[in-house]
């Protein structure tokens, strides 16, 4: 299979097309104020490591000012810095010094709800029925005689209801307002010309401080179907994310406001871009937010709920590449990120994500899960995604294997949906625990320049186990998952056939994922019994130590092929 055939070389395309982007959970990344929490100065004292690692761009979750009831996804000011992360001279000089590193920076962008706190929601609260203050969200009476029953029957994704009804100035109980997450998110109507002019104005306040893009949350949801109507002929147990059926996600209104944000991006100089996280099936719908006028990368969600199992990912590889070929668009590969279940942990139990994280937990068997086959195949996994056509997505922690935490103690879990779903899903806090960067306890594993901070003290609680993924430990060990990443990242710099451009299966077998990349590269990744590592390939890079000449189970490896030796494979 070949794509984009005539695209031109790397250093003329945009590099959104080839990037390795970098995810910063800024809260969990590095604490340089000694109070638990990961800050802006952190990041920037990281930018040297960042470099070394050889990634080329960095996305940064939320650092807005925010109440943190989904830990910065409820922003109640979308142009400013959250004290406890630090100030907009420490946002404009990480945004310098990233760039003098040579590398690109994202911001997230929270289009789909504001923050209860935010300013025109409180406006909203104080004004009357049918004011413009309520007109900026979505508002609506209830049903029933005396509107006690929800506008309708739309859920919360974290759980639970998705309105809340609210007490009007009288004292009596009023209107009710929309929150697809929690009930500290409400929802914006994107009908509205304000709420469309204020996130032009966001998107131009951070540009015009240099970002080269944005990650847009919920970019498949801020359209809902006109007249909000029930969801309907939908299992009731099936999950709010699951795109089918869902009034409010891929409406096709979302694509004008896209079309215009592109606008906006290109008014700018540089290749600025914005990368889309739409939960959307299939791959021909998500291709459509990729289209020459609109956003330049989507998250490859398809790729992430992929089992470990070969048929399974080469099928949501073809599906991809041939739908993003429809639009021209790289596809942006991701088995990591803040919202599910750690690659170490879902390759080895056979967890889905993205799907909820009750789904995951009942999917698996934690007590069973083998963390050196979850680390093995995490690290073969992360050997295919780098060698696929696009660009990739890595997850803070995944350059070191870090495993899902699966025993911070109840009263410590801090996301949503372990309130929300009533104490029966724990939520996302197990891949959101601060790094380690030293394998010393001191100041919570080096994560924080408090020396006196213990593991339990960092804003969530490092289990006694998580040093032996230290940063110090692994760096420069030629076995460590580290080091396979620089290495890896390194050969995609210097390897021109990388990133985007086209590839070729390579038949091999049925437990075997191979395919050749321009420059008689390959990628061979084997699911199955060992096999023999073709004739007169030059060894590369392997994701495992190799038995002699043979590829050992859930191993890939990078080859340079003996010229002429693909000739005559079938496509
Ligand atoms: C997606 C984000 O990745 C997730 O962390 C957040 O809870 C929801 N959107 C709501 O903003």
């Amino acid at each position: 299979m070949n794509q984009q055939i005539g695209l031109p070389p790397r250093a003329q395309r945009p590099w959104w097309r080839d990037a390795v982007t970098y995810q910063i959970y800024i809260r969990s990344f590095t604490d340089s104020n000694g109070d638990g929490k990961g800050d802006v100065e952190g990041i920037r004292t990281r930018l040297p490591y960042l470099k070394a690692l050889g990634i080329d761009a960095i996305w940064i979750t939320p650092w807005y000012p925010s109440p943190q009831k989904d830990h910065g996804y409820d922003v109640a000011d979308f142009m400013a810095i959250e004290s406890d992360y630090g100030t907009l001279a420490d946002a404009e000089r990480l945004i310098k010094e990233t760039h003098e590193h040579g590398l690109k920076l994202l911001v997230d962008i929270v289009p789909n709800h504001s923050s209860y706190k935010h300013e025109w929601f409180q406006a909203a609260l104080k004004a009357a029925p049918g004011s413009p203050e309520r007109d900026r969200y979505i508002f609506r009476d209830g049903k029933g005689v005396n509107g006690e029953l929800a506008p309708n029957n739309w859920q919360s994704v974290f759980g639970g209801p998705g309105w809340k009804r609210v007490i009007e100035a009288d004292g009596r109980a009023g209107q009710w307002y929309l929150h697809l997450f929690a009930v500290e998110q409400p929802d914006f109507n994107w009908e509205n010309a304000e709420v469309r002019a204020h996130f032009e104005d966001v998107l131009k306040f951070w540009l015009d401080r240099g970002v080269d893009g944005f990650r847009i949350d919920v970019a498949h949801g801020l359209v809902k179907a006109a007249g909000l109507p029930d969801i309907v002929a939908v299992d009731p147990h099936a999950e709010m994310l699951a795109p089918e059926g869902r009034p409010f996600w891929d409406q096709d209104g979302v694509h004008e406001i896209y079309r215009q944000w592109r606008k906006i991006l290109d008014s700018y100089p540089g290749d600025r871009m914005a990368v889309a996280e739409a939960w959307v099936s299939p791959a021909s719908r998500l291709a459509l937010y990729l289209r020459p006028d609109e956003l330049a990368n989507s998250f490859n969600f398809d790729f992430l709920g992929s089992l470990w199992e070969p048929t399974i990912l080469k099928e949501m590889i073809n599906r991809s590449m041939e739908a993003l070929a429809e639009v021209g668009a790289p596809s942006s590969w991701v088995f990591n990120n803040h919202d599910v279940v750690r690659s170490v942990d879902r390759f080895d139990l056979g967890l889905i994500a993205g799907k909820a994280d009750t789904t995951l937990e009942r999917q698996g068997d934690p007590t069973k899960f083998n963390v050196l086959r979850g680390t093995t195949r995490a690290r073969a996994g992360a050997l295919l995604m780098l060698a696929l056509p696009g660009g990739a997505y890595v997850y803070q922690g995944e350059e070191l294997a870090l495993p899902e935490v699966r025993d911070i103690p109840e009263d410590r879990l801090t996301d949503p949906r372990w309130a929300m779903s009533n104490y029966t899903d724990r939520g996302r806090d197990g891949c959101r625990v601060p790094l380690p960067w030293k394998a010393d306890p001191a100041g919570a594993f080096g994560f924080s320049s408090n020396a006196a901070l213990t593991p339990t003290q960092a804003w969530l609680p490092q289990s006694p186990w998580w040093g032996l993924y230290a940063v110090d430990t692994q760096e420069g060990h030629p076995d460590s998952t580290l080091t396979m990443y620089q290495q890896a990242l390194a050969l995609r710099h210097k390897e021109a056939g990388l990133g985007d451009g086209p590839m070729t299966w390579i038949q091999a077998g049925e437990s075997v994922l191979a395919f050749s990349r321009p420059g008689d590269f390959a990628c061979y990744v084997n699911f199955g019994a060992p096999i023999a590592l073709p004739g007169n390939a030059q060894l590369l890079l392997s994701s495992g130590p190799l038995d002699g000449t043979m590829i050992p189970t859930d191993t890939a490896v990078w080859l340079r092929l003996a010229a002429g030796s693909l000739v005559n494979q079938p496509d």
